[in-house]
């Protein structure tokens, strides 16, 4: 590996983890040191398109120094975050012996990490578990901060916990394998860090827009810390979302998630949504006096450089309310939106009042 490891401290006070990014860290994979003496037995948790592109090597390499390593392989997409997977895991998990010594890694995009990390927080009362997150969107956003879950029928990650990793080992190499259109979704949450979060990354990330569409390693590998380390400091200060802050990770979430909803989570990718999201907020703060046109018109200008959608499809705007009405982070005082006060910061507003919202879908 020629790139030399950037590590991102997670410093929870009871749970804290490292996360190891690090360009061709898959190649030449193992796991933190004394891991091995610690769990005798591991088993890799992955979909079908992941693990024809890595499992057997993994394995291969981890066999070397944990006595132990078993897998199992699960059908890629949303579908497979579900009880009726999860209950096949447990039960494989039985078949193999595995007990509270045993180690689950899980391998592979959102999907696999929120199950995964769901299993590993429920059989047997909670086993250890380390995320490899392959997908761009993973490796920023769902593999950090803990949250595991699987969907039901009348809805999505409605049964879940928060169950933080012991390390998180994230190799930006293995995005060169990603669909186009998964990559770019990926780019929106990269993107929302820096509005919402950080003004001087989202300037580098401007600079860089070459860089990002060819998915050089290096700008990589520098990009996902960033975000690692911008999520990562929100999850210690606000582990379960119960102050506010970690809410601002929201932002473009409340628009884009009943976009996703009255799309059947079919249509749209989450990180599209979210673009589109972002846009009508920024609209939204703009009609609101929180910030001028050229802020809006800055993001939407990295957003479509990026490849991203900026606009709602022709959707009733009533559906996509009413959607947005039953936001489940809806607190006692109702729906609130996050929306930018100036680049690189913002907060949580009330609701401003459906003919607000509407004009801005
Ligand atoms: N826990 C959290 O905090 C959190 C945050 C955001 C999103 N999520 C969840 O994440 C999920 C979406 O995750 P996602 O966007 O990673 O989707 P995903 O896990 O379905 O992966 C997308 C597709 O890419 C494939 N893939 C993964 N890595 C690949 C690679 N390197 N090369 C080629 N193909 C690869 C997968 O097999 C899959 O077909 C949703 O369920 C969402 O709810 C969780």
């Amino acid at each position: 590996m020629a790139t030399a490891p950037v590590v991102v401290k997670v410093d929870l006070p009871e749970t804290p983890y490292e996360i190891v990014i690090q360009p061709g860290l898959l190649d030449q994979f193992s796991l933190p040191e004394g891991f091995a003496i610690r769990y005798p037995r591991a088993v890799f948790i992955t979909d079908d398109h992941v693990g024809k592109l890595w499992l057997a090597k993994l394995k291969r390499r981890l066999k070397k120094t944990i006595a132990q390593v078993d897998s199992i392989v699960v059908p890629h997409g949303e579908r497979a975050k579900s009880v009726e997977v999860a209950n096949s895991i447990w039960q494989r998990l039985l078949t193999f012996n595995a007990d509270r010594h045993t180690l689950i890694i899980a391998l592979g995009g959102g999907v696999i990490g929120d199950l995964a990390g769901f299993v590993a927080a429920t059989y047997m009362r909670g086993l250890d578990f380390v995320q490899v997150p392959t997908t761009l969107l993973a490796q920023v956003d769902s593999s950090v901060g803990g949250k595991v879950g699987v969907n039901l029928p009348q809805g999505k990650n409605l049964v879940g916990a928060f169950w933080q990793p012991k390390s998180v080992l994230i190799d930006p190499a293995v995005l060169s394998t990603l669909s186009d259109r998964e990559y770019r979704a990926g780019l929106a949450e990269v993107i929302k860090y820096g509005v919402i979060l950080d003004e001087n990354f989202f300037t580098e990330l401007e600079k860089n827009v070459i860089g990002l569409v060819a998915r050089n390693v290096d700008v990589m590998q520098h990009v996902v810390a960033r975000c690692c380390e911008i999520k990562g400091t929100i999850v210690v200060a606000d582990e379960r979302e119960t102050s506010g802050r970690r809410a601002l990770l929201n932002f473009g979430h409340t628009f884009g998630h009943a976009l996703e909803q009255v799309t059947g989570y079919s249509k749209i990718l989450h990180g599209e949504a979210v673009a589109i999201g972002m846009c009508s907020a920024m609209r939204l703060a703009v009609n609101l006096k929180m910030i001028d046109d050229d802020l809006k018109a800055r993001v939407e200008d990295l957003l479509v450089i990026l490849g991203l959608p900026t606009k709602f499809p022709k959707i009733p705007a009533d559906q996509i309310l009413a959607a947005m009405q039953n936001d489940k982070k809806k607190g006692a005082a109702g729906v609130q939106l996050v929306l930018p006060s100036k680049l690189g910061s913002g907060k949580l507003v009330p609701w401003p009042g459906d003919d607000a919202v509407k004009n801005v879908l």
